[in-house]
Parts: structure tokens; sequence; C-alpha cells
């Protein structure tokens, strides 16, 4: 006997030609995203918004825990003190911190200090990890595989916010701390990812880069 309530599962099975159509579909729709860099103002609902982060919330977590927290900004006043606390850290960062085979590796994606996108873009999502949490008592209840856990939700996010017709960049100023400071986060969360979204701006380019090949990224046992 199982300790805990279980129900049915709900699981389409599909037949085998069906799961091939939706497989290839699913990559052709995924196969074209990109990392976004320039963003135009044109607003995006909050329910997009919203759906995307159902989404995500959706993700498998270590024991079930869901140990993120996503908070949604287009309040002009705190996206503008985002973009100033993350470029006063990425100027440290290009100027002094990074090591140079840091910013050799960065030299193809053309990134530097100036982060406009903070401010254009009409949404930021800034995703929290939970490093433990917090009961009703106020006592630390304890989490676990919170990286893997975050970042799989982040992945389910970054792949409805594309099948919902939007653009996102995938951000992370180094060091972070500001954003949990600006945003007035508990203790236990830590600043995990910083996304901003929206439509690209009209004639956007993106770096000229490749993925590896199957075969460089899978190896078959059978
Ligand atoms: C964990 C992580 C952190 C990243 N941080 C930054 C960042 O701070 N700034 C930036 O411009 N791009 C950042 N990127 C985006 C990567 O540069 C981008 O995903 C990569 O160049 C591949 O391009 P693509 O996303 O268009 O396929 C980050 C991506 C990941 C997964």
């Amino acid at each position: 006997m199982r300790d805990s309530a279980f129900i049915p599962l709900e699981f389409e099975r599909l037949d085998p030609a069906k799961q091939l159509v939706r497989s290839k579909a699913f990559y052709e729709m995924l196969r074209t995203r990109r990392t976004v860099r320039d963003f135009s103002p044109d607003p995006v609902s909050l329910e997009l918004i919203e759906t995307a982060i159902r989404t995500a919330s959706n993700a498998p977590s270590g024991a079930n825990r869901q140990p993120w927290h996503f908070v949604v900004v287009s309040d002009l006043e705190v996206k503008r003190k985002i973009r100033e606390a993350a470029e006063a850290e990425e100027r440290e960062f290009y100027g002094h911190r990074a090591p140079e085979e840091w910013l050799e590796a960065l030299q193809p994606l053309g990134t530097d200090w100036h982060k406009p996108f903070l401010e254009i873009a009409p949404w930021l999502i800034v995703v929290f990890r939970e490093d433990y949490g917090l009961v009703a008592s106020g006592e630390k209840e304890k989490n676990y595989y919170v990286m893997e856990s975050v970042g799989i939700a982040c992945g389910f996010l970054l792949a409805a916010l594309h099948a919902a017709g939007l653009a996102t960049l995938t951000h992370t100023p180094s060091p972070m701390g500001f954003l949990a400071q600006i945003l007035n986060r508990p203790k236990n969360e830590k600043p995990y990812l910083l996304i901003p979204v929206g439509f690209p701006a009209s004639g956007a380019q993106v770096p000229n880069i490749t993925k590896k090949s199957l075969s460089n990224v899978m190896t078959v046992i059978s």
C-alpha cells in the first residue's frame, strides 16, 4: 500500500505517426528560438506572461518543492533602477572582473556593459531560486536540487514564451544581488535569471552562431 493519495494519470497515448508529427512540429517551433538583445517597446499583455509562467510552474522539481519565484516587472521606474544597477555591475565585469578567456568567449556575441533592453523591453521576468522554503511558522524547510529544478522551469518558460510569439534574452548580470534588493525579496530567495521579454526591434540581428550537430551531442547505445 502506498502511504499517500494517488490519482489517475492524465496521459494521451498517440499513434506513432502522430507522435512524430508533434515531435517534429515542436522541434521546428523551438529551432527558431534565439536570444534577442534588441527589443521593441511594443506592449505585451500580462496574460501572455502569466500563461508562460503557469507553464514554467508545471516543471518537475526535487521532491516537488517548486523552489522558484517569478517577479514580473513592467513599471518604468523599477526597470530603470534594474538597468542602472545591472550596467554598474556589467561595467565592472567587462572592464575589470572578467578573465580574458571569458571575454574572448563572449566576443562573437558582441555584448558589452550597455543594457538598454532592460528599459526598452515591455516586461522583465526576474526568476528567483528558493534555497530553502519558509513555512507558515517561519521555520526553514529544506529544498532539493534547487539549481536543476529552477533550470528546468526556466527552460519551460523560455519555450513557452517563444511559443507565444515572444522574444527573450537569458541575462545574468554578474553578480545579481541587486535584483533581490530592488525587488525587495525575502532572504531565502536568490536571483537566478533576468529575462527581458517582448518583441524584437524591427531589423534586429543576432550573432551568426551554430549549434552542435546531433552526432556531437548524442550517443546511442542500443
Ligand atoms: C545561463 C545563461 C546565461 C546567459 N547570460 C547572458 C547574458 O548575461 N547576456 C547575454 O547577452 N546573453 C546571455 N546568455 C545568452 C547566450 O549568450 C545565448 O544563449 C548563446 O549565445 C546561444 O545563443 P541563442 O540563445 O541565440 O541560441 C545566457 C544564456 C544562458 C543559458
